[in-house]
């Protein structure tokens, strides 16, 4: 086998300049002659995408691109299971390779900075740790079977409203505190690695990167000198491949110039992509030297490497293998938050009840929606299947849909959908009179049929929430509002019968105005082909509810930081300018908001119950310094106190005394889902180092761990601590990086 370097030697111009540019939408051109294979992409995260014909949108429909549909990143996040996280990915890698590709476009993980933005079900946390303790496994799993990962989407794409060009405006302590370090952790070195070309082990980061389409620094993203070249290739050294998001790419010589590796778009003008032959002719006019085109052809070549891409070694794959339906099935069962059982009516008993099943989400398949992470799932079990596959005929389970969808046809399974995603106005028209006439009718018919349904029932349990028309790539939520009236629905039902259970299924917190009258409440996010299934577990109590929420219900939006000062959705100088969105909350998001400043929220982040109670006790503190850090212990004794067997996501969380700068009042440094028998007790330890006291010293230009007095809490969620210390830092400590 040619080593890289003869290759790039044999390699003409011509050949190396169409190794980094789309030759169709999901793959690059590879170099026959030489053995050099194209790169093929695929979306990403939920799950395989269908094919698409090479230059248009039309999927190729001949039914061998049905796959395992994965639960989303939300959900895998709200299981805070670092242990699924990676079966996750490793169920993801292997039918990425089973079906023939190199790279899935995944995980996504920007932070969820407004409840609003689209795309937040395709994310994992409003918190840069959890975000990073979820996606480093799962990105260690995809890439177990031979294929790479694609951390997207590289930085600061946190809302879809003009994403294409929107501006953010942030400050650089915000900036490496809460919209890096997630993506730090993905890109930097982890452990159970894979040695390729003699490189020092970093091949478990993930092997590519995806430059996001909005702006930062008055330049777009994948020309940012800044964040692409000065922070990523620099300063956490990293040597994978980065690919434009698809037509993201506005120039030729500063993006050739500032590290992007691979221009991908949506129109099938493949030839004239910047990265073509505007750049072949860039480069012989002198403009961009070779050199920068043979570093981003060594990346290349060292990514097919590292997948056996040019050895013959491969693996092959596999997809939709009974074993990935039942990993995906676990998922879904321990992403499933409990929000609140007040009067312990769940879980539910149904035997010889009759049961009303109520809401839209009870029977629709969310799996084709979404944007460019919808898929072609295999099956796709409704939480009505679940639950009459789960209680037989023992039960009688009567559906009432309870609420109308206008427009279904219009936002779901939209064939043309990437090829329109280069415009800039997707919004649907808001048409008053069609809303009176039409809309509010069907839903008082909807409605009064549900309520005369849930009279009549031992139980009624209603499946309602968002879907993809609202969760949803390239919109922003108008509101943080259950869409379709389903407020009055759900105030309608607990009106008709007091053993209502309401199951939330979104991908972004919804406001509850009805909360105090609904005593039985469960969530989830679109959690995959064995979802229904997994919710009927749950409901049954076949399997004790331990999921925790990864971001903060707030009590309405305008609660919510960025919204509260006004920061979202940004301005417009003049009509012409491209929106700018100061993110003016800084490192005040999500939960470090509300705990700072002690204000109520609806569920708190971190927050989830189960069927059983858990007690935290006997805290114990080991110190140990070591040459270059110190390290501290935190042991307690976790006991279930309650009667059934269930897990526990104890939460830890660090907050500074007298800190020389304005801090989070306590921020997650770490965690541990354990599981408990009942009546039983378990010791467990939480470990943190000096990194987990850091805050960006922007003067001193790094991370700094400040010598000083740290309060440690540790709990049920981000509002429900039970025990704390205190511990000190003898020394300041100066890290380049926030994980190592
Ligand atoms: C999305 C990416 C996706 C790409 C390819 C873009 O519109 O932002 O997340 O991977 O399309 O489908």
């Amino acid at each position: 086998m040619k080593s890289i370097k003869e290759l790039v030697k044999e390699l003409t111009l011509e050949e190396k300049i169409s190794m980094i540019h789309g030759a169709e939408f999901f793959k690059t051109k590879g170099v026959k002659r030489l053995g050099i294979p194209p790169i093929v992409f695929s979306d990403g995260p939920a799950g395989v995408r269908q094919d698409f014909e090479p230059d248009a949108w039309n999927p190729i429909g001949d039914g061998s691109d049905k796959v395992s549909w994965l639960p989303s990143n939300t959900c895998i996040a709200s299981s805070w299971d670092t242990d699924l996280a990676y079966q996750a990915g490793k169920i993801l890698g292997e039918e990425t390779r089973g079906r023939g590709k190199d790279m899935i476009l995944a995980p996504g993980v920007n932070i969820k900075r407004t409840p609003l933005c689209g795309r937040n079900f395709e994310y994992m946390s409003e918190d840069p740790f959890l975000t990073a303790s979820i996606a480093a496994p799962l990105i260690r799993g995809i890439q177990k079977s031979d294929v790479s990962a694609c951390v997207k989407h590289f930085a600061l794409n946190n809302q879809e409203l003009e994403r294409m060009s929107v501006e953010a405006v942030v400050d650089e302590r915000t900036l490496y505190e809460i919209y890096l370090p997630a993506f730090e952790a993905c890109t930097r070195a982890c452990e159970d690695t894979q040695t390729m070309d003699n490189t020092p082990n970093l091949a478990s980061h993930s092997l590519a990167v995806m430059a996001s389409y909005n702006q930062y620094d008055n330049s777009y993203v994948c020309e940012n000198k800044t964040l692409l070249h000065d922070i990523l290739r620099e300063k956490w050294g990293y040597d994978g491949i980065v690919v434009s998001d698809w037509g993201g790419v506005h120039s030729t010589v500063p993006t050739a110039e500032n590290s992007l590796d691979i221009e991908m778009s949506v129109t099938p003008d493949f030839d004239d992509y910047y990265f073509a032959k505007p750049l072949l002719e860039a480069v012989k006019k002198g403009d961009v030297s070779e050199s920068v085109i043979d570093e981003k052809v060594k990346r290349i070549l060292l990514f097919m490497e590292r997948l056996h891409m040019l050895d013959g070694k491969r693996q092959s794959g596999c997809y939709n293998t009974p074993e990935h339906q039942k990993g995906i099935l676990e998922i879904a069962e321990n992403s499933v938050v409990l929000l609140k059982n007040e009067t312990n009516h769940l879980p539910l008993s149904l035997t010889g009840k009759r049961v009303a099943v109520i809401g839209d989400n009870a029977v629709r398949s969310h799996a084709s929606g979404g944007g460019s992470s919808e898929i072609n799932a295999l099956f796709d079990i409704s939480p009505l299947l679940g639950l009459k596959m789960e209680c037989g005929d023992n039960t009688e389970i009567l559906y009432a849909k309870g609420y109308y969808i206008d427009n279904e046809e219009k936002v779901l399974g939209e064939v043309d959908w990437q090829a329109d995603s280069l415009a800039v106005d997707y919004s649907i028209p808001d048409n008053k009179k069609r809303f009176t006439e039409e809309i509010l009718p069907k839903r008082k018919e909807l409605l009064t049929e549900a309520v005369a349904l849930a009279k009549t029932c031992d139980e009624v349990i209603f499946f309602g929430g968002l879907n993809h028309a609202y969760d949803v790539e390239g919109f922003d939520r108008p509101d943080m509002k259950l869409p379709y009236g389903q407020d009055e629905l759900i105030e309608a039902l607990a009106e008709a019968n007091a053993n209502l259970t309401v199951v939330l299924i979104n991908g972004s917190p919804v406001e509850m105005p009805w909360k105090n009258r609904v005593h039985s409440l469960l969530q989830t996010s679109y959690n995959g082909m064995n979802g229904g299934a997994a919710l009927a577990h749950v409901l049954v109590g076949k399997v004790n509810p331990s999921g925790h929420l990864a971001e903060t219900y707030p009590v309405s939006l305008e609660d919510s930081p960025a919204h509260t000062l006004g920061e979202y959705p940004g301005e417009k100088t003049d009509a012409d300018s491209h929106r700018k969105t100061n993110y003016g909350e800084g490192i005040f998001v999500g939960y470090r908001y509300f705990v700072s400043k002690e204000k109520e929220v609806a569920f708190p982040f971190g927050h989830g119950l189960s069927y059983t109670t858990f007690a935290y006790d006997n805290l114990r503190t080991g110190k140990n310094r070591l040459d270059n850090n110190t390290e501290f212990t935190f042991s307690i004794t976790l006991k279930n106190t309650g009667k059934v067997a269930g897990k526990e996501v104890v939460q830890l969380y660090v907050g500074q005394k007298d800190a020389p700068v304005i801090r989070p009042a306590y921020e997650l440094k770490a965690f541990q889902k354990v599981s408990v028998e009942a009546g039983e007790e378990t010791e467990l330890s939480l470990t943190l180092d000096a990194h987990a006291f850091a805050y960006y010293d922007v003067s001193a230009g790094c991370y700094t761990a400040k010598k000083g007095t740290y309060r440690i809490f540790i709990g049920s969620s981000s509002s429900d601590i039970r025990l704390q210390t205190e511990v000190t830092l003898d020394t300041d400590y100066p890290f380049k990086t926030l994980f190592l």
